[in-house]
């Protein structure tokens, strides 16, 4: 069976939400990967809720805010920025991949960027494969089930 890649892509609810609405409203196509969870700024998202995702059987995590300069809580988007660059580093020591994770800024008005940058995110994953954990974890089903 083909993989089927599933994101989980934590937005801010200002600028790329709204971008992803339009998106959907205007009837653009790109694949049907993404899970979307709505933050107030992506300010608010923590480490843990990115390793949380993965833990969860997400193959790749997108956070995507405001653009530099427009966050509407000043600079939750760069702490975010931060945050994101932080948690590839750990990422890549767990040996999950920094590459299944990455930061956006789209604007309200980019619906057409959102769409790409799901296209994208999703020919990555394509190419890089299923999350290494739940490719353990069914591994470790199987074994028990042959046991
Ligand atoms: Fe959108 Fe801060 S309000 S990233």
């Amino acid at each position: 069976m083909a993989f089927v890649p599933k994101i989980e892509a934590l937005i801010c609810t200002y600028c790329t939400y709204t971008a992803a609405d339009m998106a959907g409203a205007a009837r653009m196509q790109y694949p049907a990967t993404v899970r979307i969870v709505k933050y107030l700024c992506t300010g608010r998202i923590d480490i843990l809720h990115i390793l949380k995702a993965f833990e969860a059987g997400a193959d790749a995590v997108m956070v995507s805010g405001c653009e530099v300069g427009d966050c509407h809580f000043l600079e939750g988007n760069l702490r975010a920025q931060e945050r994101v660059e932080y948690t590839k580093h750990l990422l890549d020591e767990i040996g999950i991949g920094g590459e299944r994770l990455e930061m956006f800024h789209i604007g309200a008005s980019d619906a057409p960027q959102w769409a790409e940058a799901v296209r994208q995110m999703t020919e990555r994953v394509q190419a890089l494969g299923p999350n290494p954990l739940t490719v353990k974890r069914h591994s470790e089903v199987q074994v028990e089930e042959k046991s």
